[in-house]
């Protein structure tokens, strides 16, 4: 791997008390690039612009997957974590199959990523609850607009020292008209494209005062799937309930980290398809009581508000609820402050 250093670090410039989600970026950078059939050899270099034509395919196709990772520094401020790399690692190669981009090697994705932390390993922010925020994507950039797949391409890792990504509860609108990803679609894969087509019906449920979607299924809009940047979770009774992954939902990591986990905290958890008008009759009578998100970048977040077809339903966020347990338990183990009994905690350094 080649390494260029950066001969101004831009850290000092860096106010670590306000660090908005994906505003601000490390030095460095690792790109590689495909080629001829095969990757070449991966270079970090100073975080800044690549040299990409107009004419580049990912701008004109959207052949493009990102994975969302994180870096965490230990409470001891000896180690760096990460949190089941090797899960996002499989993503990525899942969604690039799906796109026609060919897949990662291991040793270009662990061994970039190991070396990237290393070098700015003094961007990741010590304050509670804040990481280094870790994108990794690929994206066809060969010089070529014929609608067929390219035959060059480019994985690039990003870091971005970052807070929560949501700073309060959130206000969900449940979207009964748009789709986000129909069956046999891109909704499983992590693909740029599903993103992009998400903002214009986000945007007008921006104007009536929410804060994201929760998508229902394309076909009859009848049964709940994901927020997009989180997997769904509400409480009924003590229970959790959460919709089963398909191809039209994305199989989070924290999703799939909190299911294991559940157990272990004594919270039953049932995955099963959520009919939206029992999702409406729990709101409305007042026994769903806790609904939230999990994801890579929103970690636990609680919902304050759902709105269905122009009503709003209040949800308290009570701060001994299921989705705070769940917080707690999984940050404790994410920063190395309780016992890591899954296994989950990769040392990166
Ligand atoms: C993540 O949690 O890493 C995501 O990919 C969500 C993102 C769109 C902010």
């Amino acid at each position: 791997m080649k390494v260029n250093l950066t001969s101004s670090s831009r850290l000092s410039q860096v106010d670590f008390s306000n660090l908005p989600f994906g505003k601000t970026f490390s030095d460095h950078m690792l790109v590689a690039y495909y080629k001829g059939g095969a990757w070449q050899e991966p270079e970090i270099m100073p975080y800044g612009p690549l040299p990409h034509t107009p004419a580049m395919h990912a701008l004109h196709y959207g052949q493009a997957v990102f994975e969302g990772m994180k870096a965490y520094n230990d409470v001891s401020g000896e180690k760096v974590w990460l949190f089941r790399p090797e899960e996002n690692y499989h993503r990525l190669n899942k969604s690039a199959e799906r796109l026609c981009i060919p897949s990662v090697p291991k040793e270009v994705f662990f061994e970039g990523l190991k070396k990237l932390i290393e070098i700015d390993r003094a961007w990741i922010p010590r304050a509670e609850g804040h990481s280094l925020y870790i994108r990794p994507f690929l994206f066809a950039s060969s010089e070529y607009i014929m609608a067929t797949p390219a035959d060059e391409y480019c994985f690039v890792i990003l870091t971005s020292p970052t807070a929560s990504y949501y700073s309060g509860s959130v206000k969900l609108k449940v979207e009964t008209h748009f789709t986000r990803a129909a069956k046999g679609g891109t909704g499983a894969a992590k693909a740029a494209g599903n993103y992009a087509a998400s903002f214009y019906p986000m945007s007008l449920a921006r104007e009536e005062g929410y804060m994201q979607l929760l998508w229902t299924d394309g076909k009859d809009h009848k049964f709940l799937e994901e927020v997009g940047t989180m997997n769904l979770f509400f409480r009924k009774g003590d229970q959790l309930f959460t919709p089963p992954t398909s191809d039209s939902i994305l199989s989070g990591i924290t999703r799939k980290s909190v299911l294991e986990l559940l157990p272990k905290i004594g919270i039953e958890a049932k995955v099963e398809p959520i009919h939206i008008q029992d999702f409406q009759a729990g709101l409305e009578d007042g026994s769903i009581t806790e609904v939230f998100g999990v994801g890579t970048a929103a970690v636990v977040s609680p919902v304050d508000t759902v709105g269905i077809e122009g009503k709003n339903y209040k949800v308290e966020v009570k701060e001994d609820g299921h989705w705070k347990k769940l917080k707690t338990a999984l940050t404790d183990i994410q920063f190395g402050r309780s016992e890591d009994e899954f296994g989950w905690r990769f040392p990166l350094i």
